[in-house]
């Protein structure tokens, strides 16, 4: 297997960190545009090969796609992080001309590969990768559902004092501070409803923290996180190259499935060797279901915005 990643900052590099620790790719190519960045966050990662016993190849280029030719999956970090007090929409305008630029130059020498979108903002940055390669619709994966669940999961693990290895739980919608929706009512701890355990006031707090979790280490560290998107990331490509058909909230192109076409949301899929397979209906109530009308109509403001650029 290869992968690239492309984008060598924070998130990028502890993407390819994960892939190569858990080696999941024998070749792992990291790409960024600015000079030497790639090549010496490669050059790092490699020398801990020998402490930690991988034996992925990885190594880095400054910009040459050539160098990531025949890549069987490809994720894309580029663009700006966020900082303090900025939205993940207020990105649009910079990341969407590198977000398109990028994958016209993988698809150039990767024609087959999956491409998993982290980019900001994300839901809207796969939209355009949808829509601007053509792409069949499954091998482009969104990859905010993923973190925001995870980061739902730690909330919950807090509130029950349970490992978050034991908690079912997705976060389903755009990936926006106010468009995402963590799905509490169908969150189980080891099979049993966590609602069973938590008061409304509890659950309450639970889904805003979720929901500004992201912001809120934003406004702790100066900058985005990187920790759990990259292992996010990584756990994607995991259940691609090792084709688990694991269950993750992902952002895809919807064709009539939860009620919306004509924009990539956030709904559970399963991950395998072909991208994502199959969308899980999983029976939204009529509250959920109207939240998450109102975050296809924000993502969608969002998409009407590409066109304007
Ligand atoms: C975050 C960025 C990656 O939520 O969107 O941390």
């Amino acid at each position: 297997m290869k992968v690239t990643v492309v984008g060598a900052g924070a998130v990028g590099a502890t993407c390819a960190d994960n892939i190569a620790r858990a080696a999941l790719a024998e070749e792992l190519v990291l790409l960024d545009i600015k000079e030497g960045l790639a090549e010496g966050k490669a050059q790092d990662m490699m020398q801990t090969a020998a402490l930690l016993g991988f034996d992925t190849r990885i190594t880095g280029t400054t910009n040459d796609y050539v160098r990531t030719s025949g890549s069987d999956v490809v994720v894309i970090t580029s663009g700006l992080p966020r900082k303090p007090g900025m939205t993940r929409e207020e990105l649009i305008g910079t990341n969407a001309g590198i977000v398109k630029g990028v994958t016209e130059n993988i698809l150039k020498h990767s024609p087959d590969a999956i491409l998993i979108i982290i980019s900001n903002p994300m839901d809207t940055m796969t939209y355009l990768a949808l829509t601007s390669t053509g792409l069949p619709r499954n091998r482009i994966i969104g990859m905010g559902g993923a973190l925001d669940s995870a980061r739902f999961k730690y909330q919950l693990s807090r509130q029950l004092g349970a490992s978050p290895a034991d908690l079912n739980a997705v976060v389903v919608g755009g990936h926006g501070d106010t468009t995402m929706i963590p799905l509490i009512r169908l969150a189980t701890w080891n099979s049993v409803p966590v609602t069973r355990f938590l008061s409304e006031e509890q659950q309450k707090q639970i889904v805003n923290d979720t929901m500004v979790g992201g912001a809120t280490l934003t406004k702790l560290i100066g900058t985005s996180a990187w920790y759990a998107p990259g292992a996010a990331g990584a756990a994607l490509v995991k259940s691609i190259v090792r084709d688990e058909k694991k269950l993750f909230s992902c952002c895809v192109s919807l064709e009539g499935e939860y009620g919306q076409k004509d924009i990539c949301l956030g709904v559970p899929v399963t991950i395998g060797r072909k991208g994502w397979e199959k969308i899980l209906d999983f029976g939204l109530d009529s509250e959920e279901q109207a939240l998450f009308n109102k975050s296809a109509d924000a993502v969608r403001n969002m998409n009407d915005v590409l066109k304007t650029l």
